[in-house]
Parts: structure tokens; sequence; C-alpha cells
């Protein structure tokens, strides 16, 4: 399966996610990495592993739809079967969520429901859970609230900052984003009722 990865800026998700492409038997691979950002720094990782690249800034386009509309274009232009969302710091019209039902993918900072949103990690530590983690889950036109693929949790411990938190998290995200896209690509999901379970054996 083809696959189109958004992002914003850093791209360690996205990273994670061409190493885990180059692996044999992997039932995707990324021929495309579009970012919003002109110098973020996941495209400059995608160009140097040989990934097409494609950048529109979000501004000057007369409003939301507008851009969306163009960014719909070039993923439907590079005829994608899965688009993922790694790091993509946009909020999507509905219209671009439709285009994309039970085929687009994103990673969330946190065990949702649970702090949807930003400012995840702080928000956890103030808050005083002692687990917190990460969840990928499909993209629908309500913010982090789309059907649960996955999930991983870590522990909060007493001396976390935001970072060390953040680094812990970030790790299990690495791990469950590829798991999840494997299995997405693999037709190894199933989405019924907005849940998704997972194909036995
Ligand atoms: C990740 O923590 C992801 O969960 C959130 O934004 C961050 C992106 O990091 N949506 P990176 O660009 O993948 O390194």
């Amino acid at each position: 399966k083809k696959v189109g990865v958004l992002i914003s800026g850093r791209g360690s998700n996205m990273e994670a996610l061409i190493e885990a492409s180059n692996r044999p038997d992997c039932p995707y691979e990324i021929t495309l990495v579009f970012s919003n950002i002109e110098d973020a720094q996941g495209l400059k990782i995608a160009e140097e592993a040989g990934i097409k690249t494609a950048f529109l800034d979000h501004r000057g386009h007369g409003g939301r739809a507008a851009y969306d509309q163009k960014v719909l274009a070039i993923l439907q232009e590079a005829k994608l079967d899965i688009v993922v969302l790694a790091g993509y710091m946009r909020i999507v019209t509905p219209e671009f969520v439709s285009a994309w039902e039970g085929r687009m993918l994103n990673i969330h900072p946190a065990l949702l429901p649970s702090f949807t949103g930003l400012d995840t990690h702080k928000r956890a530590l103030e808050s005083g859970v002692r687990w917190h983690g990460c969840t990928v889950h499909f993209v629908t036109s309500e913010l982090d609230a789309g059907p649960i693929i996955t999930q991983a949790a870590v522990p909060v411990y007493e001396d976390d900052t935001e970072d060390s938190l953040a680094k812990r998290v970030l790790k299990e995200e690495h791990r469950i984003y590829a798991e999840a896209l494997e299995d997405l690509a693999a037709d190894r999901l199933i989405l019924k009722d907005n849940r998704v379970f997972h194909k036995k054996g």
C-alpha cells in the first residue's frame, strides 16, 4: 500500500515509519511526505531517505477549506492508499476527513480520551495521573476523537519533567504507530460501528 505522511516539524514518527517500511515483508511503502512548514526537519530526513516530498504553505489561500482542497489534490495526485498524520499541526476540514475516511491515521501523545488537544504531557503531570501514553486512532472530524486502533501506557515518575515524560511516550509512539500502520495496510483492522477490531489469527 502507498502511504503519504503529513508533518509539520521534527518528523521522528515519520522516520520510525520509514525505518519500519524498510523491513522485508512490510505491507506499506511511504511514497510521499508532505509538510505545511517549509523548513520542517522531517522534510530533510525524508529527502535523505530518497522519498518524494511536497510543501504547501498554509498561509494565503483564503481559508482552511481552500488550503485543504489543494492539499487533497496533491495527495490524490500521488495515488495514495493511506494518509498518516505525524505531528501535522493543522486541524483538517470535514471534506478532507471524508475523502480519507477509514484510511487516515493520527497519533496523539496521550491516552485518549484523556488529554485531547495540546500540552498533553504538562497536563498529565499536573493532573496527577500515574500512567500516561499515546494513542493511534482513525481521524474523524471531531478532534482527537476517532476510533482508537491501539494505545501504549508508560508510568509517570516522581521526578518527571515534561521533557522526560515526553521522551518516554515518544519511544512508544514510534513503536505503536508502525504496528498500527502495518495492521491497516495488511487489512488486519475492521472498522465497525465506530469501533476498531483486530482480525483474529
Ligand atoms: C508527537 O508527539 C505526536 O504524537 C504529536 O506531535 C509530535 C510529533 O513529533 N502529534 P514528531 O514530529 O513525529 O517527531
